[in-house]
């Protein structure tokens, strides 16, 4: 064993191994492509043996490549949080689809939650607004509308996406991560284990739920028939979570957005409980020896998604990386408005029967202003969570950017000219991976602290704003009107 850390980065729209050295390098990598299921408008399932094989399949690659099992000294998690997976504890097998973070299934749940004013005791406990987004209402309804899950009794196991995979590596230890345990709406932000009141709110029964355990430590230690050895677990995290510490944003204020499928801010609180009074989501960023961690975070639910969709519905796009090229061939955005509700908006918003928008099309609009008007409405999306975080007191100094998207120049310049601070972005912009090794690292003693372990991740460039005021004022001016108007 020479101290290699092997991460499992499951994400949305794929599930990746990947194998770090001690002192970071990324020395091999693996990933499959998860298949998305969308049964009704609004629905957005996974199939969990799937995600398991193919997560099974990539570990076992990078684990051949790097020269067997005993090269790895800890294992790190992390993934798509809040997606539900429900199984049965006897058979280990899911009895329905993952409903995964982006359904909006549970809509009129939650609206009836608000309406009989339950928000306001829910926020105070667990920092999060009642959003169908979060994983208890998804937990009830599998409760309410399949059969199997009312018909196991105590056999019934729910857990987000970390919870299944520890549970599947180690043939059957049932435990969530306290950064994931804090997505479910379960959990109260101060509290070890979950709340009774919202176990009853929301009616999920305590015995299906996972054990509540640290972000970094040894966690449990995998099966060696699966992967040749008994590999410790060390780290387990939210891929949001994960990215904020793979973006050593370890002070109180360090801010970073990941742009993957969706756009996730947070901001480092230190072991104050966050408090929102301008909905963003207080959340537990790490947790180690029961002592918590928190951040405030501001949630967008379309980014890479929204380039996906002008790629594979719209057909604006051949590419991804043509996005970046039609935007740099207008001078402006020719007046159109693109709001990208394609899942609802989230936060600062929080609507999920928002619909996408786009506005101000004349017989002058070519494909290349609906792409950058596209591409401008991240930046605004992210203007707006820069407005309620100031307002809630955590104003961001700078801003650490990472995920696919962020490799896009257009996008980190028109990022820092739109907020006017300085955006960072790593050479190495897969954070949240690196997180999970840190964690991981920590969790096993190769690192004495995650202060330690920032040695595990490389230089930044920065983008400077740069854009005259008028034209600035005048992007914000069409966003904030359009969104008044439209949505
Ligand atoms: O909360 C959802 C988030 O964890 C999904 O992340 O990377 O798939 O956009 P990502």
């Amino acid at each position: 064993m020479d101290g290699c850390i092997l991460v499992l980065d499951e994400g949305t729209t794929s599930t990746r191994a990947i194998v770090y050295a001690h002192d970071g390098r990324v020395l091999h990598t693996a990933q499959k492509e998860l298949t998305q299921r969308y049964p009704q408008p609004g629905w957005v399932e996974h199939d969990a043996n799937e995600i398991w094989g193919r997560t099974l399949d990539c570990a076992r690659a990078v684990i051949e490549q790097v020269g067997g099992a005993d090269r790895i000294a800890a294992l790190g998690i992390t993934n798509q949080r809040e997606t539900v997976v429900a199984w049965d504890r006897q058979t280990g097998e899911p009895i329905t689809r993952a409903i995964v973070w982006q359904d909006r299934r549970t809509a009129p749940f939650c609206a009836a939650l608000r309406e009989g004013g339950h928000e306001e005791a829910v926020q105070a406990l667990t920092g999060l607004v009642i959003d169908p987004y979060f994983s208890g209402s998804k937990m009830r309804w599998i409760l309410d509308n399949v059969p199997a899950a009312r018909d196991l009794g105590d056999r019934l196991a729910f857990g987000t996406v970390e919870s299944w995979l520890v549970w599947k590596l180690t043939g059957g230890l049932h435990v969530s991560d306290a950064s994931n345990a804090s997505r479910t709406q379960l959990l109260a932000l101060d509290a070890p284990g979950w709340d009774e009141g919202l176990l009853d709110l929301f009616g999920v029964p305590r015995a299906a739920l996972p054990q509540v355990v640290d972000t970094h430590g040894e966690i449990g230690r995998c099966d060696p028939a699966l992967l040749g050895a008994a590999i410790p677990i060390c780290g387990l995290a939210g891929d949001q979570q994960a990215a904020t510490i793979g973006q050593h944003c370890l002070a109180v204020g360090d801010t970073k957005a990941t742009f993957g499928t969706g756009a996730f801010v947070l901001t480092n609180m230190g072991a104050k409980l966050p408090r929102s009074s301008h909905r963003l989501l207080g959340t537990v960023l790490c947790q180690q020896g029961g002592q918590r961690t928190y951040a405030l975070e501001g949630s967008i639910f379309v980014a890479g998604s929204l380039i996906k969709w002008l790629r594979d519905e719209l057909g604006v796009i051949r590419t991804a990386c043509e996005s970046e090229q039609l935007a740099r061939a207008v001078p402006d955005n020719g007046g159109v408005l693109f709001v990208p509700a394609l899942a609802g908006l989230g936060a600062p918003h929080w609507k999920p029967d928002a619909t996408g928008v786009v506005a101000g099309i004349t017989q002058g609009t070519s494909r290349a202003h609906i792409v950058r008007a596209a591409m401008e409405s991240l930046a605004h999306q992210c203007h707006d969570l820069q407005d309620a975080f100031a307002a809630d007191g955590a104003a961001w100094k700078t801003l650490r950017i990472d995920g696919g998207m962020s490799a896009n120049d257009w996008i980190a310049q028109d990022l820092a000219d739109i907020l006017a601070l300085p955006v960072e972005r790593p050479a190495d912009t897969e954070t949240t991976a690196l997180g999970a090794a840190m964690l991981a690292s920590v969790g096993v003693g190769l690192h004495a602290s995650l202060e330690d372990a920032v040695c595990m991740g490389g230089e930044r460039q920065t983008f400077n704003a740069a854009m005259d005021d008028g034209v600035r004022q005048a992007r914000l001016a069409l966003w904030t009107e359009g969104l008044r108007r439209h949505v």
